[in-house]
């Protein structure tokens, strides 16, 4: 039940803009009741500033997908291969109007096909973002084990998913 006229394609250059206002517009309807606007504001202005993510898309080896209605850039992903050949899922986020009509599932599926060999994919989900964690567990990923983001203390509070793939 994808939306019709949903394209998925690699992300360029130009769409940097529009990436960083829909994951700021996003993070903040995702996160503000968790962390408070302040410092959903801090983290996203950090992690999703025009240099980080142009660094992103010149990583070699990952995949930075947006998906599009029209013009309009309403959801994003990236995913990039770990030293165990896991597919590690980095990012998925759709524009708050757009949810719950087969956007992410679509967005999913594509980002984890970049990885034809991986044997299994993971991810990280703020173990208070109860709504992704239902998402994700409706598309077959388990828990695996909770964790603090880069191992630190003063950071969010992190599960880790797993989802075996059907790699040959
Ligand atoms: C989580 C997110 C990526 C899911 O994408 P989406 O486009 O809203 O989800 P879809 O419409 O593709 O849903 C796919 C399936 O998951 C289920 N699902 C989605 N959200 C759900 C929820 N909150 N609870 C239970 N099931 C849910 C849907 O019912 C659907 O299942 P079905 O069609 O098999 O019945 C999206 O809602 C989002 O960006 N949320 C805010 C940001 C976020 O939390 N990102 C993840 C960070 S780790």
């Amino acid at each position: 039940m994808t939306p019709d006229g949903l394209i998925i394609r690699d992300a360029e250059t130009a769409d940097l803009p529009a990436v960083r206002a829909m994951l700021v517009e996003t993070w903040h309807a995702t996160y503000d009741g968790i962390y408070g606007w302040r410092r959903v504001a801090e983290i996203t202005n950090a992690w999703h500033s025009l240099e980080n993510l142009a660094a992103q898309l010149e990583r070699e080896g990952g995949a930075f997908l947006v998906a599009l209605i029209g013009e309009e850039i309403v959801a994003t992903s990236s995913a990039r291969l770990e030293p165990d050949r896991a597919a590690l899922l980095t990012r998925l986020y759709v524009l708050p109007q757009y949810q719950g009509v087969g956007i992410g599932r679509t967005l999913l599926q594509v980002t984890l096909a970049c990885f034809p060999h991986a044997p299994v994919a993971r991810l990280e989900v703020e173990s208070q973002n109860e709504p992704a964690i239902a998402f994700y567990e409706r598309m077959g990923f388990f828990l695996q084990r909770q964790a603090r983001f880069d191992g630190r203390e003063d950071t969010p509070n992190t599960l880790m998913m797993a989802k075996r793939l059907f790699a040959e």
